[in-house]
């Protein structure tokens, strides 16, 4: 489905902070956290690029979209991001964890200091987000919170070729598992979603440069044999962060066409096979005799 999925007024009077919100995946969810009331804020390290962003969408929803310079790797810069939110808003109820910087390499040619870049947007900078809005709302007893973080499904699996994000995706997802137990009794909740493929050009200029989209198309790995909406994904993501949600904690939901169990299933190459083929291999399979 392409169209918004919950009711007009579904996050009216929230606020919402959504890391890297000015492209990509970020600005889809952004755009439908607006159409549904939200206030938002988001915050990336290039301001004109996330500017830009915030005025489109008030223009296209007639909310108030806020941007707010960070670098999510550098805490004071965090601290000081969700005290100019609070400032313009009065509270925060959402954050979610979007930022990530991501490309495609062998681990070998990697320097520390490449390994470094990644981990440090993906799982320092979710953590020094969410340690200071946590900090925030505990000390002065706010409830009804909500930290949303965006993985990936190998964060579970692993892959090859992205291992730092990899190595940091993990992070993130055992961070949400952890907390959703132990903020729980402070009313926050927890989760993350693990999205498949869902084509932006951040994510495509870096791990499917120039003629690999189409050498490694990658809806050929998805069981639905396409890639994801954004409004899928932001269906998804507005359910999380909104009260009808309010029992779901501590999960990481997959939205990914079937692709990564595709990619687990012992026998999924047996899709290549033909009808008349499955007519041999049956004839084969149905002669066998043990000895
Ligand atoms: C090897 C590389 C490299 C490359 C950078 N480095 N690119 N090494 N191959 N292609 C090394 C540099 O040499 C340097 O190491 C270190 O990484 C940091 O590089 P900088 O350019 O200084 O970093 P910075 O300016 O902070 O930029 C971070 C970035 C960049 C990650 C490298 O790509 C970026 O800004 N990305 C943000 C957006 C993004 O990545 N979006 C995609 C998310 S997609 P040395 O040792 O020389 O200092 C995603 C989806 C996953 O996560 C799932 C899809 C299905
Ligand atoms: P994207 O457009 O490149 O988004 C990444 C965002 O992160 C950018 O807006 C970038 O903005 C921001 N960012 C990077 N470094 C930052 C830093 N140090 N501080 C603050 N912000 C920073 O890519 P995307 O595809 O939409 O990805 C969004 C999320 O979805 C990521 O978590 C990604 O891992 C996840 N994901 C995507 C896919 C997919 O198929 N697209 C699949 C699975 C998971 P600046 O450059 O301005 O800082």
């Amino acid at each position: 489905m392409t169209t918004g999925m919950l009711r007009d007024d579904a996050l009216k009077g929230k606020t919402i902070i959504i890391t890297g919100g000015g492209t990509g995946l970020g600005k889809a969810m952004t755009k439908y956290f607006l159409q549904l009331g939200a206030n938002c804020v988001i915050t990336s390290r290039k301001l004109d690029v996330l500017q830009k962003t915030a005025d489109e969408l008030e223009a296209e929803t007639g909310g108030k979209c806020l941007a707010l310079q960070c670098d999510v790797r550098l805490y004071h810069e965090v601290e000081r991001m969700v005290n100019d939110a609070i400032a313009t808003f009065g509270k925060v109820d959402v954050l979610l964890n979007n930022a990530a910087g991501n490309f495609i390499s062998p681990t070998e040619r990697l320097s520390a200091g490449a390994f470094k870049a990644i981990i440090g947007i993906v799982l320092e900078g979710s953590v020094n987000c969410t340690l200071a809005l946590g900090k925030h709302w505990i000390a002065n007893k706010e409830t009804n919170k909500v930290v949303l973080n965006i993985v990936t499904t190998y964060a579970w699996t692993g892959s090859p070729y992205v291992v730092p994000s990899a190595t940091a995706k993990a992070g993130v997802l055992a961070m949400t598992r952890s907390l959703a137990v132990e903020w729980a009794k402070y009313g926050i909740r927890m989760n993350a979603i693990a999205p498949g493929p869902f084509p932006t050009k951040g994510a495509w200029d870096r791990l499917v440069p120039g003629d690999l989209q189409e050498k490694f198309d990658l809806k050929n790995r998805v069981p639905l044999k396409r890639v994801g909406e954004h409004q899928e994904l932001a269906n998804l993501a507005a359910y999380l962060v909104s009260d009808f949600s309010g029992y779901v904690n501590g999960d990481v939901i997959t939205i990914d066409g079937g692709e990564w169990l595709n990619g687990a299933g012992e026998f999924s190459m047996f899709e290549a096979v033909s009808e008349s083929q499955w007519d041999d291999i049956e004839k084969m399979v149905r002669g066998a005799k043990s000895e």
